[in-house]
């Protein structure tokens, strides 16, 4: 059986790349020369073990502005240009305004590949959300779908999910990029956030020139209120501002020739949708709000978490958890049964707590599991701290408020 190489390898070539750019921006240009033949290296394997053309192409391309970098990495003009005050650091916000090279633009690229995602999150393992995702899979495969001759669909092109925390917002989105037939990009405050002044605007909006290059795609923007809203400070406002223009002209794809971009979904996702700017809120054509699950929802994921993987709990058992976890969100019960389960194998393997015990004698050590007692379960709902605040009352308001 061949295996797929292609995300070790991306991650290789991503962490050789942000080595030579740390060692341009110290200045060792015989390192940061390496570091990009490296890359250089791992992009052409990428391109080898890929199976689509046009990414077998990509990744040849990277190969060689690698070997460009890493050649310029060695000489004298690289090394002045490098010398700038353009360090992280700097506080002078002129100096932190970059205009994009061809160098920058390779950055930027890979950094949107590194946001690719593909989990193996199935629709099977979520509970009580089957109309969202009939939802997200219709409108995905409308996309791909022939129109009939003169006809135009005008796709609404954001749907944001929003609720308390845990109810499973992420987990959907995880599902989407297992089953999508398109690409799929994660972005979260982690991954587009720069300490640079106005580099985030600049991987956004090169982050929806690639999904339309890749389209069908979903951009899967996580915690969406952490992105455009609360940033301190007079050049953070500044930056927010600059990203939040983007993001708008983005998704109203102010960017994209009609004639030429299939579907780009973005699918939001926040625990505080009246944190969000109208004109933000505008552009989600679809809000649709997941509520913590009620009780034959509850009954289901405590299903998925405990029989479904391979433990044993009597079905009354099941019945009884979840009638006595009314306002527990999916978070909370997959924590429940989490520590259950903990207590049983601690119960069912006590030499497993013997110390010093040889490392062959524990890898040979066959694991013995039990069926789930009442009062292991009982006594965890009664002490469990619970993740967050399943308060619904802010969601009425602003629902209200709206209507
Ligand atoms: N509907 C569900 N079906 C099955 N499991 C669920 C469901 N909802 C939540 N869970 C469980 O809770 C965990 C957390 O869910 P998830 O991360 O999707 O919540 P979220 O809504 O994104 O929360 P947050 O708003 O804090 O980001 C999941 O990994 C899963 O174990
Ligand atoms: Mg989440």
């Amino acid at each position: 059986m061949k295996v797929n190489l292609t995300g070790p390898l991306h991650s290789l070539m991503e962490g050789a790349v942000q080595r030579a750019r740390d060692f341009e921006i110290n200045g060792e240009t015989d390192k940061a020369a390496r570091a990009y033949q490296d890359a250089a290296l791992l992009a052409t394997t990428y391109s080898e073990n890929a199976v689509v053309p046009q990414t077998k192409q990509r990744y040849l391309e990277l190969a060689q502005r690698y070997r460009t970098a890493s050649v310029a990495a060695k000489s004298s003009r690289f090394n002045d240009k490098h010398k700038s005050n353009d360090k992280p650091g700097s506080t002078d916000k002129t100096s932190r305004v970059r205009t994009a090279s061809p160098d920058d633009q390779d950055s930027l690229t890979s950094q949107v590949m590194s946001m690719i995602d593909k989990s193996d999150v199935k629709w099977t393992e979520i509970a009580g959300l089957d109309e969202l995702r009939d939802d997200i899979v219709f409108r995905l495969n409308l996309s791909l779908a022939r129109r009939p001759p003169g006809v135009r669909i005008d796709e609404p092109t954001g749907i944001l999910l929003y609720g308390p925390p845990g109810t499973g917002k992420t987990l959907v989105a995880a599902a989407v990029s297992n089953t999508v037939a398109g690409t799929f990009f994660k972005v979260s405050a982690g991954n587009i956030l720069s300490k640079w002044y106005g580099e985030s605007s600049k991987l956004l909006e090169r982050l929806y020139e690639v999904a339309r290059q890749m389209a069908p795609s979903v951009v899967f923007i996580d915690e969406i209120d952490k992105l455009v809203c609360g940033r301190g400070g007079d050049n953070r406002s500044d930056a927010s501002a600059q990203f939040m223009g983007s993001l708008l002209a983005e998704m109203a794809g102010l960017h994209a020739k009609r004639s030429e971009c299939p579907l780009v979904l973005t699918i939001g996702s926040t625990n505080e949708p009246w944190a969000l700017d109208p004109a933000l809120l505008s552009r989600f054509g679809e809000q649709v709000f997941i509520p913590p699950p009620n009780e034959q929802t509850r009954r289901q994921i405590l299903e998925l978490e405990l029989p479904r993987r391979g433990f044993d709990v009597p079905s009354t058992d099941l019945d009884e958890m979840a009638r006595l976890t009314n306002g527990w969100s999916g978070r909370d019960l997959s924590h429940l049964c989490r520590a259950a389960i903990q207590k049983m194998l601690r119960r069912a393997n006590p030499d497993l707590k013997q110390v010093n015990r040889p490392l062959e004698d524990c890898q040979a050590y066959q694991l013995r599991t039990l069926p789930i007692r009442r009062d292991e379960w009982l006594g965890q709902i009664k002490k469990m701290p619970r993740c967050g605040s399943l308060d619904l009352q802010p969601y009425q308001t602003w629902q209200q408020g709206r209507a």
